[in-house]
């Protein structure tokens, strides 16, 4: 296969920076689609941890290009920081990170309007990243928004920023009853990034399409999750961008039917971050073990993650959404030690049960879980590298998610490092 995503099958921080820095070893592309720094990946290679917003995970392999897509939010700030950060560690971005021209700008007037807004919100807020990703994309959605495109021409760059400083401080100050944004000294700050960034800027799309006719090797890499789709997760509990994989076509460049497959990553257990319905929660001592044993706490923002079982119904839902090829399991170390484990395979709503997503959103907040258990195993599977080499009731566990959720497990993740993954099908090999 020659173009294949990778997606999240839960609420995020499945551990997909980790799978497509792997994949990244085979792919000449990595390209993200959607999503902008509310997203973050966290990789450790060689003992030393890499964390990345914005950039896409192929960034440490040094001879990957990465695409930074047309469907992404970008905060050019945080971009250039980011840049930066690598240069830092030696590793040069420089001619190898295209950004799109069509790349939105997330300015801090979209930063305060999102963070007054929860902040209003009070005890009914989403639990958003703080990042300006809702306001954004509004903008995009009102023909409003500020492009990469836009720097280009800075007269008419710096016109369209001026009205829109003017509008948004307006709303801030009388709606959100909010400190309005220094207009003056982001324009200022503009002016002297635009010109770091420029030589980035290149029309992505164009680059994407022709490098799937040559028959390159791309990876799509998802951020956040199926869960958190605007369309298909658990609205308004969600991020603003469609994360499934058909949102590869338009925000990755790639036309439509010309992506081979679609890899969903899924914890070994599930973790939401933020507000709104999660149907495996664990609550309690054992929660909180999980959490401290995989380091649960949120990469963008710092926040304790929700901890649950694994769902095999949301996993079945997420493999329809995605056309889901396989699915890559992460984490499985972190459930050593605890016995025995439940998984999740459908729910019931009064009367009802359910083997995937019950038909409405809303009802996944009433859906009580039904639980089958299985035994679990004391010893440490970090070393394995096969499935044979699995303690035996972890790769009974391994087995059972497979046969639940009707996909093959393609990969399997034993710990943190990049190497401590059990490859059963890479599919850019197959
Ligand atoms: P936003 O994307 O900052 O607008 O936040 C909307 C919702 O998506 C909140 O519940 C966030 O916690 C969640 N979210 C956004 N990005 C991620 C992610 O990468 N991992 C986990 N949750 C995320």
């Amino acid at each position: 296969m020659n173009t294949v995503a990778v997606v999240g099958t839960q609420w995020g921080d499945e551990g997909k920076g980790k799978i497509v820095d792997l994949l990244a070893g085979d792919a000449e592309i990595v390209v993200r689609f959607q999503g902008g720094n509310n997203a973050a990946h966290t990789l450790v290679i060689n003992g030393e941890k890499f964390i990345l917003r914005l950039v896409p995970s192929g960034a440490l392999n040094r001879s990957t290009i990465c695409v930074i897509g047309g469907g992404m939010v970008v905060n050019p700030f945080a971009l250039y920081e980011e840049i930066q950060n690598f240069k830092k560690r030696g590793i040069d971005l420089d001619r190898r990170l295209l950004v799109s021209f069509d790349a939105h700008l997330v300015m801090p007037y979209h930063i305060a309007i999102d963070r007054a807004r929860e902040k209003q919100l009070g005890k009914r807020a989403i639990g958003t990243t703080g990042f300006g990703i809702g306001p954004t994309y509004e903008d995009k959605m009102s023909r409003q928004g500020l492009r990469f495109d836009d720097l280009i021409d800075w007269a008419s760059f710096k016109d369209k920023l001026e009205r829109n400083i003017k509008e948004k401080n307006l709303y801030l100050k009388a709606v959100l009853k909010a400190k309005p944004i220094d207009g003056k000294e982001l324009i200022a700050e503009l002016q002297k990034l635009r010109r770091l960034l420029l030589p980035y800027i290149t029309d992505t799309s164009a680059y994407v399409a022709k490098a799937t006719r040559d028959g390159k090797k791309i990876l799509f890499e998802g951020a956040h999750g199926t869960m958190l789709d605007i369309d298909y997760g658990t609205y308004p509990f969600v991020t603003s961008s469609n994360c499934i994989a058909s949102a590869v076509y338009a925000g990755g460049g790639v036309p439509p039917g010309r992506l081979d497959a679609a890899l969903g990553i899924s914890k070994a257990y599930t973790t939401r971050v933020g507000a709104g319905p999660f149907p495996t929660e664990i609550h309690g001592a054992l929660g909180d073990a999980l959490r401290e044993e995989g380091a649960e706490f949120g990469s963008a923002t710092g926040r304790p993650r929700r901890i649950g079982w694994f769902d095999a119904a949301l996993a079945r839902y997420a493999i329809r959404v995605n056309g889901l090829w396989g699915l890559a399991l992460t984490k499985l170390d972190v459930l050593t030690g605890i016995n025995p484990l439940k998984i999740c395979t459908g729910y019931k709503i009064g009367k009802d049960s359910y083997d995937t997503m019950p038909p409405g959103r809303n009802a996944l907040a009433k859906a009580k879980p039904v639980y089958e258990q299985i035994e679990g195993w004391d010893e440490k599977p970090d070393a394995a590298r096969t499935m044979d080499e699995l303690p035996a009731n972890a790769r009974r566990y391994v087995e059972r998610l497979a046969e639940l959720c009707g996909v093959p497990i393609a990969m399997v993740g034993v710990g943190a490092s990049r190497d401590a993954t059990i490859v059963v099908t890479n599919p850019f090999q197959s």
